[in-house]
């Protein structure tokens, strides 16, 4: 094979789209249009692609490899010209494969077998093509009696009988570059849109002596779809979610409805999870073996869940690491968190890990159990199987000790916060219900696959919960003045409104009773 260049094409404005944001950057499942340029040039073996920008250039910049090559397009005068502006940066005299950067939905394996098809064929120049239903606002394939390409009608150019073609220009083409640069210094603007039109290249190789114009064809009719307005964008929104969809399915994860789920490119997710519907999942996360997933869960980035984790509806976590048996099943907000091996936290937990200036971490400790409605205010511990007492405000740096236990608002330490007697929870817990050592890979915990809540850890549950309650009860009741050991005087008025209450329903009657009483 000889050495093989590559040009992406990104400097269009992308007019169509009616966007402050340059077309390329539009995302896709969780990555800009760009990127899917990038991959396949790198899938065929090419390490710098040229990148053409021109148009939002320097926000586009920052979305390209480091050292990558860029070369601006200072006027979006058409694709011919923007291979021109291309020229100085490529490395040599081989092939140069080019590739437009908002066809977002070619598959890896179609472009490679582009390549093929023109070194197998020692084409002059290999042409991408689709045969399309409504091949409206593509170029069309010209072909003479014989079958040969000779040509490309672009929409706004083609005769009627050109535009009946259903043979179009996907966009993506291969050809050796001294014949691609000889066919570009004779073209000239188009006549309707004065742009030069790199599709005008392959009338004039067709015409030199000795050439040879190969066509290959995409594996997949979606794959041929230029993006150019929001329509096509959403389409291929679409198109790619299905792909992802599939394959985690392939992988052995269940996805109970794809058409709610939306995981973007570049999620790991381990066999025999679940995944629930309107489910979201965004780029970076991974998860573990047997977890489950949703409905209505928000996994942002930055997230890592262990095995045999359940996270249930309207959770939402985002740079937090949770680790394996973890139950987060209701109503939750994680951010800036970790959270340790067989953690529960209860319905309405939430982390405040921003002051409004900076994030902050949070820390759970191994066995924990975060009553509900707690909020954590970030930096904050929580020790190991320490307790939170529902609607507990754990305030910034006020960690809580290993078995603590802390209630109220702020929350405050029961017992001193000391581990001891009863209200050392947890610790007592451990002799009426043995915890199982749940590590990942164990039996004891493969012998309890997310989706059934272990008997020991409900056990505990219910205990803790006991706990909690009594201890606040006590608490109150140590609050409350001691009753004195003289009783005052009942005022008259009193008296008469207690007796009269005792015999009446109503407020009125009540009140026209204890008038009468008064008389
Ligand atoms: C182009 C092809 C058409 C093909 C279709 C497939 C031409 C003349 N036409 O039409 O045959 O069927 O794609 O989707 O090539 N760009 C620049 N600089 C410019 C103009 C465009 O870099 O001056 C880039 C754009 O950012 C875009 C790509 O080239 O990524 C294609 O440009 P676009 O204007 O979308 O071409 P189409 O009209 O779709
Ligand atoms: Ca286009």
């Amino acid at each position: 094979m000889r050495p093989l260049d590559a040009i992406i094409l990104a400097a269009g404005e992308g007019t169509r789209m009616k966007s402050e944001l340059p077309k390329v950057l539009h995302v896709i499942c969780g990555r800009p249009m760009i990127a899917y340029a990038l991959d396949i040039a790198a899938s065929a073996g090419v390490k710098q692609p040229v990148v053409v920008l021109g148009h939002g250039a320097d926000h586009v910049k920052p979305h390209l490899p480091k050292g990558g090559k860029v070369v601006t397009q200072t006027k979006q005068l058409g694709t011919g010209d923007a291979v021109l502006a291309a020229k100085r940066a490529l490395s040599g005299t081989g092939d140069v494969l080019i590739l437009y950067a908002d066809t977002p939905l070619l598959r890896r394996t179609t472009v490679q077998r582009l390549i093929e098809t023109h070194f197998k064929t020692n084409a002059t120049c290999t042409l991408l093509t689709a045969h399309l239903a409504d091949p409206s606002s593509y170029g069309r394939i010209l072909r003479n009696e014989l079958g040969a390409i000779i040509g490309i009608a672009e929409e706004t150019e083609a005769t009627a009988v050109q535009r009946a073609i259903r043979e179009v220009n996907v966009g993506p083409l291969v050809c050796k570059t001294q014949a691609l640069m000889d066919a570009l210094a004779t073209v000239r603007p188009s006549t309707t849109k004065k742009e030069l039109y790199l599709t005008h290249i392959v009338s004039h190789i067709a015409r030199q002596e000795g050439t040879k114009i190969q066509a290959s064809r995409v594996e997949e009719i979606a794959e041929a779809l230029g993006i150019n307005s929001r329509t096509e964008l959403a389409r291929a929104i679409g198109v790619i979610r299905q792909r992802i969809v599939d394959a985690h399915l392939h992988n052995g994860v269940t996805i109970e409805d794809a058409q709610s789920t939306f995981i973007d490119h570049g999620v790991s997710i381990g066999a025999d999870t679940v995944v629930h519907p309107y489910t979201v999942i965004q780029t970076g996360v991974s998860i573990g073996k047997r977890c489950s997933i949703g409905p209505f869960a928000r996994l942002r980035s930055g997230v890592a869940v262990a095995d045999d984790v359940r996270i249930g509806n309207f959770v939402e976590l985002v740079r937090t690491k949770v680790a394996s048996h973890v139950r987060i099943n209701h109503v939750a907000y994680l951010g800036d968190t970790t959270v340790e091996q067989d953690v529960n936290i209860g319905a309405g937990t939430i982390t405040a890990n921003y002051d409004g200036k900076n994030k902050h971490q949070t820390h759970i400790g191994k066995g924990a159990f975060i009553g509900s409605d707690t909020v954590l205010i970030a930096p904050v511990k929580i020790g190991a199987r320490a307790v939170t007492g529902a609607g507990s405000v754990v305030t910034r740096e006020h960690d809580v000790p290993d078995q603590g236990v802390v209630v109220g608002v702020p929350a405050r330490p029961l017992g001193n916060g000391k581990p001891s007697g009863r209200l050392a929870a947890p610790s007592a817990l451990s002799e009426k219900a043995p915890r199982v050592p749940v590590t990942a890979g164990t039996s004891a915990a493969n012998a309890h696959p997310a989706g059934k809540a272990k008997p020991a850890a409900k056990k505990r549950h219910a205990v803790v919960k006991k706990r909690v309650a009594a201890t606040q009860r006590n608490k109150t009741a140590a609050r409350r003045p001691a009753k004195k050991a003289t009783a005052r005087p009942i005022p008259r008025r009193v008296r008469a409104q207690r007796v009269v209450r005792k015999n009446t329903r109503t407020r009125s009657n009540a009140r026209r009773a204890t008038q009468k009483a008064r008389r």
